[in-house]
């Protein structure tokens, strides 16, 4: 492990050689009763799983973990979280390209992607466990995949990997960045509030103010991709000038927008 730990004053930290899957077992632990934070890593996967029930191919060299968050907040603001991590993988890959000298254009897609030059480096799957009466403390899992010095092959989408940019770096040291950078963005979403988080994280927006395709289910929607409401749903500007909310879907790689500008 290196730099500074800070953040296991705050997570029991769980690390596996291989396992089903991070965020399945941040499931167990919940269904067992744990009652605090948990990072759990694992160099490998068996049934890594991605949004939308895809696999997520998890061979052993890219970052394999999970943030099981006992969350103290309204469950209504949980939907601004993904933001929040994500704007913490954002900034311990721009850091570490920093350092190696580089500067590749990083970007986050909305709702949980990271980008390195149209090519995804990184995935966030989060899901949320409530008991039945919304009671809190409810608990949050943040599952996140970086492609390392692995090489995915996804069917619909371009990838890449720290490696074939040029970078040499160990799991653990990414892990390390990963979760300091989360503590400071979770400090900065409770002093400052979700106005500077979405701030942030639009400003490394990848495709902000571009004609972009969001795929929901079997609807295709295109529009300009204005910004992020408070629910974390992203707002298109249509053809008419009408502004469309949507809480869920992915943007598409698509040469040909659903919707003629
Ligand atoms: C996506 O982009 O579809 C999200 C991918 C999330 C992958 C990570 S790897 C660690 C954790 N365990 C899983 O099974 N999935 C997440």
């Amino acid at each position: 492990m290196s730099e500074k730990l800070a953040w296991l004053a705050n997570y029991n930290l769980l690390i596996f050689d291989s396992i089903d899957s991070t965020n399945q077992e941040a499931r167990r632990l919940i269904k067992s009763g744990v009652d605090s934070n948990f990072v759990i890593w694992a160099k490998s996967q068996e049934q890594g799983r991605g949004r939308l029930n895809k696999k997520w191919s998890s061979d052993e060299g890219g970052l394999y973990m999970s943030i099981l968050y006992k969350a103290f907040f309204d469950i209504e603001n949980a939907t601004q979280i993904p933001f929040i991590i994500g704007l913490a993988v954002y900034d311990s890959l721009k850091a570490i390209f920093r350092y190696n000298k580089m500067s590749p254009d990083i970007r986050l897609k909305w709702p949980n992607d990271v980008i390195i030059d149209d090519a995804k480096i990184a995935g966030i799957l989060i899901e949320t466990e409530i008991s039945n009466t919304y009671q809190l403390p409810y608990f949050i899992i943040l599952g996140i995949g970086v492609n390392i010095s692995n090489d995915p092959d996804i069917s619909e989408q371009i990838t890449t990997s720290l490696k074939k940019l040029g970078i040499d770096i160990e799991p653990d040291i990414l892990l390390d960045r990963i979760l300091n950078s989360f503590t400071r963005y979770l400090r900065i979403w409770q002093e400052e509030g979700f106005l500077k988080i979405r701030d942030l994280w639009l400003k490394r927006a990848y495709k902000i103010n571009h004609v972009v395709t969001i795929k929901s289910g079997q609807t295709r929607i295109s529009g300009i991709f204005k910004d992020i409401d408070f629910t974390g749903a992203i707002r298109l500007m249509l053809a008419g000038g009408q502004i469309s909310s949507l809480p869920m879907g992915e943007i598409i790689f698509d040469e040909v927008p659903a919707f003629k500008f």
